[in-house]
Parts: structure tokens; sequence; C-alpha cells
């Protein structure tokens, strides 16, 4: 089968240059493709969403961590040196064999969604509604990748042209806390697919989900040498490893500085892992006078509210066009839907928004709790108990051009308003930040819309919709500029998959 246009541009961009992508990547959400995928439930209520909650709790087994604690830098050695020697014999397995573990691992993933919505409830303070779908994307990622790893394999699509694929030998996933279901598992599927073996170090807070869902591929017949599961402290044994010589690439999401800090241990060095990073953003959504307000008021208080804003998707910004700003009744509507969040632990089923992650540190407490010149509350954040993790949402207007508040990430439940005179102004106040994670329009006039399009700098632009939530291949799920690390493959999209390897001509060595 041929190659489509993309995924040459790809496979010649890995070739030539495998750090610098010459062509943009964006994806622009659209209509649904209408198969088997799952994680639909997030954003469109006509497609169906899959519950089985009775057999998941059948299934539902105890937690029995099977990682291993790294207290030195041999012991991170010894890891390493198991998954490699293990990873000739998975990769060597067809495409097939591997593919069918992996659809495996989506029927065991599945059965755990009880297990893992509850578990990711306690450790990472995740409403019911946030992490419900993070376990349909996880479930999504291993089908989608399934059928990419049939692919890469000697003779299917990606094999074409005389270049065969030969995966990396070890990968190393080192996710954040903030969706502890679906972006760790989505790493280590990928390089799994890819035939890589791989070691995942979760994100200290939310241990557990991972633990689940690596028993899941364990149970899905994933050998555990190929699988491993690790913690340890951060500080010289987590540098051992992210840093080591005999990992080929580290798979990261978290922000841009940690980015910057592992790229910084390799500098200067022949060796050492190349790091694949989805990192910060600094996203707005614009509201033009042409937009259906109603819908849009309810779509920027669900990207910059879910999950207390504690999302590398969610939006900061609202940037609001001409009539639009001057509107006494969109104000209002937003003030009234920030206030009508009901923030509670998520224990209480009835909770719209959650705490954060730990009390607030300097920039998210610079962002609760004081204001640049020209800014003012609407809705005011209070801090809701002794805590200091709840905290109620807080709605500001006022943002000025080139301020501290429009150019840098809170990762909390702070939306700030900006206003543009016209559409191409507010273009330019969002494409002003260093990042290029998600942004969004809502306008219902369809030269906006093109406009908008045609010069938003982001890698997942929304149309009249939210702009937190990526649908595994309908949406996949990467950044623009400052928010990405890498060649820049998206997860969930074509050719996540194959940038986990090396393609050389037939015959010759990888
Ligand atoms: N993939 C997550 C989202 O789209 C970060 O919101």
């Amino acid at each position: 089968a041929a190659m489509t246009g993309q995924e040459r541009r790809f496979r010649d961009s890995v070739a030539a240059v495998p750090t610098a992508p010459s062509t943009p990547r964006r994806t622009t959400e659209r209509e649904p493709a209408g198969e088997t995928f799952t994680n639909a439930t997030d954003s469109d209520p006509a497609l169906p969403a899959v519950r089985d909650w009775g057999r998941a709790a059948v299934t539902a087994e105890p937690l029995t961590p099977t990682s291993r604690t790294l207290g030195s830098a041999d012991e991170v050695d010894q890891v390493l040196a198991t998954g490699r020697s293990a990873q000739p014999a998975w990769a060597a397995r067809p495409a097939a064999e591997r593919a069918r573990v992996l659809r495996r691992a989506a029927d065991e993933l599945e059965a755990r969604r009880a297990t893992l919505v509850t578990q990711a409830v306690h450790e990472g303070g995740k409403t019911i509604d946030q992490v419900d779908p993070e376990v349909s994307e996880a479930v999504d990622f291993a089908r989608y990748y399934a059928d990419r790893a049939e692919e890469l394999a000697p003779g299917a699509s990606l094999h074409t042209d005389g270049a065969s694929f030969t995966p990396d030998v070890l990968t190393l996933v080192t996710p954040p806390w903030n969706f502890p279901v679906a972006i760790p598992i989505g790493g280590v599927l990928a390089a799994l697919a890819a035939g890589s073996a791989v070691v995942i170090k979760p994100a200290p807070a939310v241990p557990g989900c991972a633990e689940i869902a690596v028993g899941a591929l364990h149970a899905a017949g994933v050998p555990p040498e190929v699988l491993q599961i690790v913690r340890c402290d951060e500080g010289d044994v987590g540098r051992h490893l992210v840093a080591h010589d005999d990992v080929d690439t580290v798979i990261l999401t978290g922000a841009a500085e940690t980015a910057e800090t592992f790229i910084s241990w390799r500098t200067g060095r022949d060796r050492g892992p190349r790091v694949l990073g989805e990192t910060s953003g600094k996203n707005a959504l614009v509201i033009t006078p042409a937009a259906d307000y109603d819908l849009a008021v309810a779509d920027l208080v669900k990207s910059a509210f879910g999950h207390a804003g504690q999302k590398c998707s969610a939006a900061s910004l609202g940037i609001l066009v001409g009539s639009a700003g001057r509107s006494e009744r969109l104000r209002r509507q937003l003030v009234d839907a920030v206030s009508s969040l009901r923030v509670a632990w998520p224990t209480d089923i009835g909770a719209t928004m959650g705490p954060v992650i730990e009390p607030p540190g300097e920039k998210l407490r610079r962002a609760l709790t004081t204001l640049e010149p020209g800014e003012s509350w609407l809705v005011e954040p209070r801090q809701l108990d002794e805590s200091g993790r709840l905290w109620s949402p807080g709605l500001k207007e006022g943002v000025r051009p080139g301020s501290w508040f429009h150019l840098t990430e809170a990762f909390g439940p702070v939306l700030g308003l900006m206003r543009a005179e016209s559409l191409e102004e507010a273009i330019a106040l969002q494409n002003a930040t260093q990042y290029g994670l998600t942004g969004g329009l809502h306008s219902l006039d369809e030269d906006e819309i093109a406009t908008w399009l045609d010069r938003v700098e982001v890698g997942n632009a929304y149309v009249n919709r939210h702009i937190t939530g990526a649908i595994v291949r309908r949406q996949s799920f990467g950044g623009w500029k400052a928010s990405s690390v890498g060649p820049g493959a998206k997860a969930g999209g074509p050719n996540y998959v194959a940038q986990l390897g090396t393609f050389a001509p037939d015959g010759l060595p990888a």
C-alpha cells in the first residue's frame, strides 16, 4: 500500500533531520470516522460510549505493586540490561503477534476500568468525569498502536519503498501526574508496538494507576522483562536512569523546563538518549461576535477548569473579539458558569472541579492570589480548606498583551480574559506565547474559521469545541514551538510508533 504524503514527509524528516521537523504539524478536530474507538465520551454524545462497569468490577484486582524501587546506579544498570537482553525476542515476534498482545491489552485495560478510575480519583484527585475518558483513551491507544505495529512489518504499508524499520532497543517512559492512566500507558504501548523494550517510571504522586495499567499489559502477555516498572528518587539515581547510554529514547510528558533538563544531561556527549517531549502550553480560546455564546461559554469553562486547569491542553485565556468583549450578556454568562462549578474532593460524586495536586507553588499561587496592572477579578479564587489544595476557580478580565499572565503557564484553575478589536489581533495574541499546544475558535462564520485555521500556531486546533480531550486517531495530540521536543509525531497519530526506531534501506544496518 502507498504511504500517505504525511507519512512520507515524516519519514523523510526522520532520515534527514531527526530533531527538527520542517513542516507544520497540526491537526484540526474533524468529523468522527465512526469505527470502534471508545474515547468519544468527552466530546461527542452522538458516538456510543463503551461502559462495562459490571464486568470491570468483577475482574478488578487488589493493587499488588510490581514495581522495583531503584536505590543505586547499579540497580538502574541491571534493570536496563534486563530490558535490553529481552528486547530482541520481543522485536522478533511477528508484528501480527505483537499486535494481538496489544489488542488483548485493550481488553485487559477495559476490564480494569473501575479500578483505574478509583485509583486516579484517590491518588490523582481527578473527578470521575475526568478520569473515565482517560481509560477509554488508553484502550484506544492499545488498539490503534496495534494497527501501526502491523503497518511496520515487512511487506506492509510502511515497508514498501525498500526501507525497513528497526525499533529502538530500550525506551524509557517518564509520564506526568495529571493524566495518570492514558499518558503513561500510551507511551508504553507505542514503544511495545514498535518492538522496543520499555522501562516506565511513573510520576511519584500517582504510581498506583501505572501499576494497575502495567499489570493489565502483563496479563495480556507482555513479558515482564520487556516491560518493567520502576520507582526511584529524582536526584542522582533518576538522572543516571534518564541520561543512561542504554536508553535509546525517553518519552517525556511534562514541563518544558524538565525537557530542557533532560536534554542538558546529554549535551556534549556522543551517546545518550534522545528526548521525545510533549511539554507545556499557554492556550487560548477565541470567541468572536459570530459565536454561539451559550456553547462558547460552556466550552471555555470546560477547557479551563476540567481537572482544575491542570492540563497542558487547558484553556487559560479567553480572547473576546470586538462586540463579544463588550457584551454584558457574555460576561454575565461566564461569571455564572464559573461560579456554578461545584468544587469538592472528587470522592464527592457531585464535584465538578476537584483539588490541585499539591498546595500551589510560586507560579500558581501568583496566578491565584495576585493581579497584574489592568486586571480585575470577575470571580476571585479562594482557598477553601486547610489542605491548601482545594481552591475555588478564578476568572479575571483585563489581561494585557505581553503581561506575565498572558505568557506564563499557571497550570491551575484560573482563566484570564483578553480583548481584541479584530480576529487578526486575537490570533496575534494567541500566537504571541512561546508555546503552541492547543487553541480554539468559537465562530459560526466560515470565513473567520478559515482565517483562523490558516494562521493559528498550535498543534491541536479546535473549532466550536472545548480545547482539551484529544482523541486517538481522530484528533491526535501534540504541539508546535516550545510545546514539543523531537521529531514531533503526535500521540495517537499515524507516525507516533514509527518515530520509535529508525528506517534504513533494506539490506543495510539501520
Ligand atoms: N491529551 C490531553 C488532552 O488533549 C492532554 O487534553
